[in-house]
């Protein structure tokens, strides 16, 4: 049995030039595992706390070298000498070690470094797939065979207009994907995504918009006058290559409406097309006239991330329509998952990694989303590395679907 001798941390820069934490752990037997940790910028209140030296005028205070610090001088000398493939034990060693709710004292970007990078090395040593070794931990995890565990390819869920704090607000909803609803194949599914977005590319530039300047996703952002219309250009845009939209293909969106709520007034603050304040009511209705008027498949953050009377108002409008998936709602948390179940707020849950922290965290999401029919979506944060760990944790999860920004831009493509 492989036991991890030693990890090696340091600051390197993710796909928006900000740093984050890479790590490798070293196993007694010479084999290397890395990581890289993704970072948001539309993050949930309730997320995981990232730790970024804010008091030091290094890189604006976005540095990393405290969290760097933290698992060569904290982590590393308690877990050095553990069994790489135990890592539920790893794991609940690092949440004893930080001893906060949100990991506010080692940093979830710190540990989940180190959580990622043992998974590496371990599937290393056994000279196997990341995802087979995956796979295998969701099984152990899972202990009884209630939930489906058979590895499978996701389909994908591609961004192709941005908006929000993703594209300096030339939206007010961060992004509209498409989704190759019909293809047989992933491979199918891709060369459908990569012929759509070039050919909305086309459609923006005829129309005088700037199709060249692209969000941090790697998708469009061209400054539309209507939210709508970024539906209105990818319909077009998915006829254009000889598919029907909502037989061949569907829309998603992810409003990220937490960001235009006004915690304060509970209003939802839209300023495209003239302007317009709407109460959580008056937000299903906008959602629900979108339903009506695109084939549109999935909803993220349709509502704030504490609206929950608003959520549950929205399932019963449009739950058995459309898949309305929680992200800043649920942040990958198993006990705000269990509220959603329990109040039957949205059905399906976003899985990202680094807004709960450990991997074995992140598993449990998965398998209580998946035992409570809530479906999953594996996701990329907005800034992203080549680390492709999530491309695996899709497949080993049998979770069904997966959202990695746009088909533009190698961290997105990794
Ligand atoms: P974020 O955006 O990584 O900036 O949070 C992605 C998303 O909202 O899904
Ligand atoms: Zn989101």
């Amino acid at each position: 049995m492989a036991i991890l001798k030693a990890l090696k941390a340091r600051q390197v820069l993710d796909s928006r030039g900000r740093p984050t934490v890479e790590v490798d752990a070293i196993s007694d037997c010479g084999a290397v595992g890395r990581a890289i940790v993704p970072s948001g910028a539309s993050t949930g209140k309730h997320e995981a706390l990232e730790l970024r030296d804010a008091h030091s005028p290094v890189y604006d205070g976005l540095g990393v070298r405290q969290a760097v610090d933290n698992i060569s001088a904290i982590i590393a000398p308690e877990v050095a000498g553990m069994a790489l493939d135990d890592q539920a034990t790893l794991d609940s060693a690092m949440l004893w070690l930080d001893g906060t709710p949100n990991k506010s004292r080692l940093g979830a970007n710190a540990i989940l470094g180190v959580s990622l990078a043992v998974a590496h090395a371990a599937a290393a040593v056994r000279k196997e797939e990341l995802y087979v070794h995956l796979n295998r931990l969701l099984i152990e995890r899972a202990g009884m065979d209630d939930v489906d565990l058979a590895p499978r390819l996701p389909l994908p869920m591609v961004n192709m207009i941005s908006g929000g704090l993703h594209a300096g607000g030339c939206l007010d909803i961060q992004d509209v994907l498409f989704v190759p609803i019909a293809a047989h194949t992933y491979s199918e599914a891709l060369e459908q995504t990569v012929r759509v977005y070039r050919a909305l590319g086309g459609i923006l530039v005829a129309r005088g918009y700037e199709a060249a300047l692209v969000g941090d996703e790697g998708g469009y952002g061209p400054r539309l006058e209507y939210n709508d219309l970024a539906f209105e250009l990818l319909v077009e845009a998915i006829r254009a290559i000889g598919l029907e939209p909502g037989r061949d293909a569907g829309i998603a969106v992810d409003a990220a409406a937490s960001r235009f709520h006004d915690a304060r007034s509970g209003r939802y603050l839209l300023r495209r097309g003239g302007g317009q304040s709407l109460d959580s009511d008056e937000m299903v209705e906008l959602l629900a006239g979108w339903v009506d008027r695109f084939p549109i498949v999935s909803i993220e953050d349709g509502l704030a991330e504490d609206d929950w009377e608003g959520w549950i108002a929205l399932t019963e409008r449009l739950g058995k329509r459309v898949q309305l998936l929680g992200d800043d709602l649920f942040v990958t948390q198993t006990a705000r998952i269990e509220q959603g179940v329990v109040d039957r707020a949205a059905n399906a849950v976003l899985i990202k990694l680094n807004q709960v922290g450990t991997l074995t965290e992140t598993f449990d999401a998965l398998l209580f989303a998946q035992r409570h029919a809530m479906r999953c979506v594996v996701s990329a944060r907005s800034g992203e590395t080549e680390d492709a760990t999530i491309a695996d944790l899709a497949v080993a999860s049998n979770a069904g679907q997966i959202k990695i920004g746009a088909v533009a831009r190698s961290e997105r493509l990794a």
